[in-house]
């Protein structure tokens, strides 16, 4: 018989990822989503042949309806997703961000543990809340590496947010022993990743010709993940992590963000050469510096190599090749995107 696995946000990059690279195992898929400007329907086309897999539209902070869509599908597992996610968009408005990833979660947990509550023998033993979080909670780290004991150093609302979700949910473990576990990954890129991150950002940019906007000098350093190696990680979390333990998720490639733009702009000069001979490098442009911009991420994974025998696999310039090429290929997704669920007011912000 199948488990029933809750996915919260699996409409958005990471958690449709997740559930397409788990669909055929054994598992039945509960995907429910908001499906804010930052998701589509259109990220999970492919999803619908699947018997095992059903979409449900709420929002979580509607605790009345995840209530029922507990006890209808008495989950062995939940994967929460669902957030708001985008620094700039947290640093012109935080409030979504405190509404989602903090009261909602908030709330979302709480139905959870009620549910978990009244199970009983081995669905409640084997029964796990995972929350995706992020590298951004312990800020800028100048020298080293955070582990997953350092503190909490956020600088934008977004990363405030996500902190405060982690120390409800960790109090949830500490107070009633209901059993989760977090991961803090770092920066994901690959297919279906909305264009307003950096490297699809910069993909779209450049192949429609505009300016590819960098922040200050571009020199900010990120450690960059494939999503597919996050999902990986998650899955393994899902069978060998240990309840109430945090696991940092890195992807062991380190770059300076102007070089991952170079890095994009020269995969584009090879595979869709613009008219005349310049090069798509002419396309940069060096703006403003985001405030409270974080300069270094950087965590050590040693737990989650030791404890789950998980590393990253795919190293950078082939998940980056890959996914130009994706971007390349399915014109028709993000042009959907573009023009239906977003007003482009931050692709043009130069
Ligand atoms: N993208 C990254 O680089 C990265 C890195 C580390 C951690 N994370 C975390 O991973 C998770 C997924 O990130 P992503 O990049 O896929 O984001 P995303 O913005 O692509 O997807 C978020 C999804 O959550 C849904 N959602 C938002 N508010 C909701 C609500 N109130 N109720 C129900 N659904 C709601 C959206 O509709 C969307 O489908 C987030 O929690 C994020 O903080 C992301």
């Amino acid at each position: 018989m199948k488990r029933n696995i809750i996915v919260f946000g699996g409409a958005g990059f990471i958690g449709s990822n997740f559930i397409r690279k788990l669909v055929n195992k054994d598992f039945f898929f509960i995907n429910v989503d908001a499906l804010t400007y930052a998701s589509s329907k259109k990220n999970l086309n492919d999803l619908k042949k699947f018997k095992n897999y059903k979409f449900i539209k709420l929002n979580i902070i509607n605790s009345n309806s995840v209530k029922k869509i507990l006890r209808l599908y008495k989950p062995v597992y939940v994967v929460n997703f669902a957030a708001e996610t985008h620094v700039d968009r947290s640093i012109d408005n935080p409030i979504p961000f405190v509404k989602t990833n903090v009261f909602g979660v908030s709330s979302l947990i709480n139905e959870i543990k009620k549910y978990w509550n009244n199970l009983n023998g081995s669905l409640k033993k084997k029964f796990k809340f995972i929350q995706i979080s992020t590298d951004e909670v312990y800020g800028s780290i100048d020298k080293g590496e955070a582990n997953e004991n350092s503190k909490y150093l956020s600088s934008s609302p977004y990363s405030a947010s996500k902190a405060a979700a982690d120390e409800i949910i960790m109090s949830f473990f500490r107070t009633y022993n209901f059993p989760i576990i977090i991961t803090r990954c770092t920066n994901n890129y690959g297919p279906f990743q909305f264009p307003e991150k950096l490297i699809p950002l910069m993909i779209v940019n450049a192949i429609q010709g505009k300016k590819l906007p960098v922040y200050g000098k571009g020199n900010q350093i990120r450690d960059w993940i494939h999503v597919d190696d996050h999902v990986e990680a998650i899955y393994e979390i899902l069978k060998f992590g240990k309840k109430g333990e945090i696991y940092n998720i890195g992807g062991k490639s380190k770059l300076k963000n102007i070089d991952v733009v170079k890095k994009i702009c020269l995969l584009l000069d090879k595979k869709k050469p613009r008219k005349g001979s310049s090069s798509y490098l002419s396309l940069i442009k060096y703006v403003k510096d985001r405030p409270a911009h974080d300069k270094r991420y950087s965590i050590n994974i040693n737990k989650i190599k030791k404890e789950i025998n998980w590393k990253p696999k795919i190293s950078f310039n082939s998940g980056l090749e890959n996914t130009v090429d994706w971007y390349l290929e399915n014109e028709f997704w993000w042009k959907f995107i573009l023009s239906n669920s977003y007003s482009g007011e931050r692709l043009g912000k130069l």
